[in-house]
């Protein structure tokens, strides 16, 4: 772990037109510093991240996630830009990584290739077909020779389809001599972190570039970018999971949150969406169904059916159009077209249609505890608090208003009514 790695995270994000700092807008679940961060804990013992716009916000949401990480205040003012934003930071190992924070895709593996490269000055570089918005680098005889940012290129340069893909492994003493001497006499009025490149150069120093994927290294500029992103994130996600045993039905329909966890076979049908720090197990949810950091185990899920955070549901079956949130489900069948908040449901019980816990009155949620093999009824309403105890039947529409002692049968329902000739009365037709 010989090796510091820096994140730039300073700046403003202005393209992503948001009151959120840019490297907080999430990927599959997560800000986009911390897909860069989880790369980089992997390789490094010293992280430092630099900020400015939004310092606050930023470090709490970091700090809170990464504790080990140091940050860097850039003083933006005097010294804006990419060079800027590494004045004044102490390294503690020879070989600095330097990364930004908007490079959500970024893998340790295509990293490390930076870090092995063995040079004074690693640079990556991406061949694109639209160069536009990077920094281009002149190559010549296979040599680096400069980065030339768009804004400063000559037209024959803005030709160049070799692009600087903004991550670099230095020798912390090519850092220490050049950051201090960078000038901000071009464009943008800035401190270019990019011409370090030519000072190592005309140094003689060793400059290597390093080619690599636009689909691990390409930088979020924008709301677009950040749809295009999350795409290529969701696919590496998905693919991942297949290869560990998960049948997916039409993958580019399910939305999996990098949190989520698989274990045992499980099937995903089409539409499904999972989020937040989800474990299913041995579990088939179906088609277009929504799961919220939730742990499903040995059972179904679905079609259309919801399952909010804080549910536990095992060996279960949940049909369509199903609501559950924060219950704990054991050997449950709910079929049908229910609402189960705040419970907790025992082996062997059966949940009529239309079953709804009410659970909440208006200021307060309270609990619904229902015990084993007990048949609810279709339409039944649970008016929380309330226990159901084990082997009662509730009958089908009722209003369940106390609790319900083992071995009964629980019935509320108004009498019906007959009224006769009153169809033929009301609607004036029909038979006499
Ligand atoms: C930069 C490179 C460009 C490269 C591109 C790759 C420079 C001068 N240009 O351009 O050659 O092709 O990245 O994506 O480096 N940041 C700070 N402080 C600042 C300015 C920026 O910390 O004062 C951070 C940003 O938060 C961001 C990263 O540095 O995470 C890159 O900044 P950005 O403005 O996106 O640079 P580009 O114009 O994309
Ligand atoms: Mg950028």
């Amino acid at each position: 772990m010989s090796l510091s790695v820096v994140i730039l995270a300073a700046g403003q994000g202005t393209r992503m037109k948001s009151a959120t700092p840019k490297v907080l807008h999430e990927i599959s679940g997560k800000p986009m510093l911390f897909h860069v961060l989880d790369a980089a804990e992997k390789i490094s013992d010293d992280i430092t991240v630099v900020l400015h716009h939004q310092f606050d916000r930023v470090r709490e949401a970091v700090a809170s996630a990464y504790k080990r990480v140091h940050f860097h205040r850039q003083d933006a003012e005097h010294y804006p830009g990419t060079g800027g934003a590494l004045r004044g930071i102490d390294f503690r190992h020879d070989r600095v990584l330097i990364l930004n924070g908007d490079m959500p895709l970024v893998t340790t593996a295509s990293l490390l290739r930076l870090s092995d490269a063995r040079a004074d000055l690693a640079m990556s570089v991406i061949d694109l077909e639209d160069p536009s918005g990077y920094g281009r680098v002149l190559i010549e005889d296979g040599k680096v020779q400069e980065i030339v940012e768009e804004k400063d290129c000559t037209p024959e340069q803005r030709r160049i389809h070799s692009v600087n893909a903004g991550v670099y492994c230095v020798r912390r003493q090519l850092l220490e001599r050049y950051i201090p001497a960078l000038s901000n006499d071009n464009a943008q009025g800035e401190y270019y972190l990019t011409d370090i490149v030519k000072m190592a150069v005309d140094d003689g120093k060793k400059v290597v570039p390093v080619f690599v994927e636009e689909a691990e290294f390409k930088g979020v500029n924008s709301r677009i970018d950040l749809a295009h992103a999350e795409e290529l994130m969701q696919r590496r996600i998905r693919r991942a999971w297949m290869a560990e045993g998960v049948t997916m039905h039409l993958p580019e329909t399910i939305y999996i949150d990098c949190r989520a966890e698989f274990l045992g076979e499980c099937e995903i049908e089409s539409g499904v969406q999972i989020h937040g720090p989800c474990r299913i197990e041995n579990a088939h949810i179906k088609a277009h169904s929504v799961i919220e950091a939730a742990v499903i185990r040995d059972g179904s899920v679905g079609p259309m059916a919801r399952i909010r955070p804080g549910s536990n549901l095992s060996h279960s079956h949940i049909g369509n159009f199903v609501e559950v949130k924060k219950s704990m489900l054991k050997g449950v069948k709910a079929g049908h077209l229910s609402y189960l908040g705040d419970a907790e449901i025992g082996e062997g019980t059966n949940i009529g249609a239309g079953t709804i816990t009410c659970n909440y009155d208006g200021k307060a949620k309270y609990k619904t505890l229902i015990g084993r093999n007990v048949f609810v009824g279709s339409d039944t309403q649970l008016i929380a608090p309330v226990t159901i105890e084990d082997e009662t039947i509730i009958a089908a529409g009722s209003t369940v208003t106390r609790d319900v002692p083992s071995g009964v049968l629980a019935i509320s329902r108004a009498p019906l009514k007959i009224v006769e000739g009153f169809y033929r009365k009301f609607f004036n037709k029909g038979r006499a």
